[in-house]
Order: structure tokens, then sequence, then C-alpha cells
């Protein structure tokens, strides 16, 4: 008879857990600190907004999820892997094949298509990219017709498609977006969002996206509240309203 799995070895339905997370800067004067004790987790197949005001924390936190930045103490798992345990070399080759990083300005290289750009990452690393899955990721980022067309011939809610393509078109198990619609107006800005939408929904994603905006926030299934480097509030299926109310809470 096999027993069954103790918690401790049960699979988390979280893609993400950080816990106790603390980041100082040092700096001339004081040292700043930037996060302050985080705990928090992301499900699997979820997509969550993390909101706050300037300086909250909210950039920091999301470089330490994506290895980009070492915090000071805490923890942070990505699914079973720590990352505080892991050298330079194996952050760098974590960051490559398991996480994909969306950024505010969009980082695409000018001299090449949209296809090419798409298709970099896994050429540097030397990965195969599965066919279907570049089909899927394309049609849902609804960039069939543009692929061969150069980043300066597209809008920016197109060019911002693309970075969010390359991102995803190597399956990671986390998409991280720091204000992808922080430059685009509010058209583009849609597109983009029901793009990341989407590719929860169709291709059971994990997204977590830093925003200013409460209408972007809206689209995410749950929104946590940054405020001094602390975890103030979690919601779930908010509303534009929802979020403005609980934002000008944490302002007030
Ligand atoms: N490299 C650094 N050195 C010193 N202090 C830093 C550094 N990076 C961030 N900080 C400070 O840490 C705090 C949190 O910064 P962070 O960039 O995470 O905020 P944020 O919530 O993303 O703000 P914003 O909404 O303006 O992007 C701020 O006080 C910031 O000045
Ligand atoms: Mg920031």
């Amino acid at each position: 008879m096999s027993t069954p799995p103790s918690a401790a070895e049960a699979p988390t339905p979280y893609a993400v857990v950080v816990q106790g997370l603390t980041k100082v800067y040092p700096t001339g004067g004081e040292p700043v600190r930037a996060l302050d004790g985080v705990d928090v987790s992301f499900a699997r197949g979820a997509f969550t907004a993390i909101m706050g005001p300037s300086g909250s924390g909210k950039s920091t936190l999301m470089h330490c999820m994506a290895g980009l930045d070492t915090p000071t103490s805490g923890s942070v798992r990505l699914g079973s892997t720590e990352l505080t345990s892991l050298d330079d070399k194996r952050l760098t080759l974590l960051r490559r094949d398991r996480i994909g990083f969306v950024f505010q300005s969009f980082n695409l290289l000018p001299m090449l298509t949209a296809r090419q750009n798409i298709l970099l990452p896994a050429q540097i690393a030397g990965r195969p990219v599965d066919p279907e899955r570049f089909a899927h990721v394309v049609k849902v980022t609804g960039l069939a017709d543009r692929l061969d067309h150069l980043p300066a011939k597209l809008s920016g809610g197109q060019q911002q498609r693309v970075a969010v393509a390359r991102a995803l078109v190597g399956g990671p198990e986390v998409l991280y977006a720091d204000e992808p619609t922080g430059n685009l107006d509010s058209r583009s800005g849609a597109e983009v969002l029901s793009f990341l939408r989407d590719s929860v929904r169709d291709l059971e994603q994990t997204v977590v996206m830093v925003t200013h905006d409460p209408i972007a926030a809206s689209y995410a299934d749950r929104v946590v509240f940054l405020r001094d480097g602390r975890l103030v509030d979690d919601v779930a299926h908010p509303t534009a309203q929802d979020v403005l109310d609980r934002l000008a809470a944490l302002e007030g």
C-alpha cells in the first residue's frame, strides 16, 4: 500500500513563493529598505498585478523574483528551486530557461524583424523553438502579418506584443512584466493587456505584472498592494473602481 504524499511533498499550486523577502540598498547616507519582510505567493496559471505608490518596492520585488537582483534576506522559490541559493551562473541559466521578462521600454533590436526578435533568445541559447508554440504565440499576439516588419514599422502596441511574444515563446514558468503598458496609449495598452490575459487563459501562462494603472490592474485575477516595502492589501477579481478605492486608501 502506498502512503499518500505528505503536505511538504505535494506539488504546490504556486509558481512562485516569496517568504520574508527583505532588500536593503546601501547608499551614501541612510540605507534604503526597499523590501521589508514580504510574504507572497503567485498561483500557477494566474494573472496577478502588483500595485503601490512610487518607491514602494514593486520593481525591486519583481527583480528579486526574476533573479535580476539579489535580496538581502528571505527566500524566493520558483517551483522547487530556491533562487537565493544559486550562484550567478545558475541564476543566468534560470533567467534564460525558466523566466520571461517584459520591460516598459520594449527593448527590441531595431535591425531585426519581429520574427527575428521573437526567436533571438532561443537562438542565443541554442534551443529549438517548438513550431506549434511559435504559431500559437504569433496567433494569440495577432502578429501573423507583421512578422517581417522591423520594429520601427510597428506601432507601440505591436512592438510591445513582439516583446511579449519573445518572452513567451520559450514557455517560461513565469512571465514578469514591469509596467508593460507604461509607454503605450490606452488602445495599444488594451491590446497588450488582452493578450496577457489570453495567454493566461489559452497557454496557462503565469503572469505577474507591475502597473500604476487601475484599468490595467482590472485585467488581472488578483491585485496585491505594496507600501513602504510591505505587502498591505490583496484583492481577488478587482474592478478598476475597487483598485482606485484601495489606492486612495493607501495613499491617503
Ligand atoms: N539601486 C538602488 N540603490 C538605492 N536605492 C534603490 C535602488 N533601487 C531602488 N532603490 C530604492 O528602493 C525603493 C523601492 O524602489 P522600486 O524601484 O522598487 O520602487 P517602485 O515601487 O518600483 O517605484 P516606481 O513606481 O516609481 O517604479 C525606492 O526608495 C528606491 O529609491
Ligand atoms: Mg518600478
